[in-house]
């Protein structure tokens, strides 16, 4: 993972910053004595160490700004901040995970219907440079239809001449591989609006269940629905 932090820190900022507590009741646990640092009990809020350095009550640190997060999203869950909308894909994450600043956030979206792989960052560069649209990487999705296939549809998807409803441009060539009648992957390289589920729109079709399996070469391995791991930034697409 990168070290986006390298140098020494505060150890109520490092506290606060990671979600821990506010930055005075950070004040009040480090003076209470939760914290060591190198082995030693650190009751100064003011003194500086390593993120790698510090434990919170015996346990290393959650891990530090500039983390990626895989996620196996169930359907259901919404890729949105606002508790309004129903249950978050961040609820999934440890609790204290939410108070984080700067604040995990997804790269790109899901639907709320749409399950699969997700990815997460709290570093605002890479989380731009990952949902730039000047950067084609493929994702790979699993799609059931309502009805059979007509038989033109790969043609279309590969044209590069789709336009879906309310766009200027069209799609970029995808790749359609047919499974069954009804359940064929399409490989996009754009992210656009409800992309698939427009895409079979436009061809007379419904998407009736939809599943993201790879981005780039990641894929979700062996995490079950609902579960994430941290992974490391050379495993990223780009
Ligand atoms: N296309 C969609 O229609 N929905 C998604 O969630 C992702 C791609």
């Amino acid at each position: 993972m990168k070290n986006s932090n390298p140098s020494k820190q505060r150890l109520d900022q490092l506290l606060t910053s990671l979600g821990y507590a506010s930055r005075s009741e950070s004040k009040k646990l480090i003076a209470s004595g939760v914290v060591t640092v190198e082995g030693k009990k650190i009751t100064k809020s003011d003194f500086k160490a390593f993120h790698h350095e510090v434990l919170f009550e015996g346990v290393p640190l959650d891990p530090q700004q500039g983390m990626v997060i895989l996620m196996h999203k169930p359907t259901g869950l919404v890729c949105s901040h606002d508790d309004g909308e129903g249950q978050l894909v961040y609820d999934l994450l440890p609790v204290r995970w939410r108070n984080r600043d700067p604040k995990i956030s997804t790269i790109g979206r899901l639907d709320k219907d749409t399950s699969g792989l997700l990815l997460l960052t709290d570093d605002g560069q890479l989380l731009h440079r990952l949902t730039s649209p000047k950067y084609h990487v493929p994702k790979l999705y699993e799609v059931t239809l309502d009805r059979p296939l007509r038989g033109d549809e790969a043609e279309i998807f590969a044209s590069g001449t789709l336009m879906l409803k309310g766009e200027k441009s069209p799609c970029l060539p995808a790749k359609l591989k047919i499974i069954g009648a009804t359940h064929v992957t399409l490989e996009i390289t754009e992210g656009r609006y409800h992309q698939i589920r427009r895409m079979f729109a436009a061809v007379g079709n419904h998407v009736t269940a939809l599943h993201r399996s790879r981005i780039g070469d990641l894929t979700l391995g062996d995490l079950k629905s609902s579960e994430y791991r941290i992974i490391k930034l050379d495993e990223l697409p780009i």
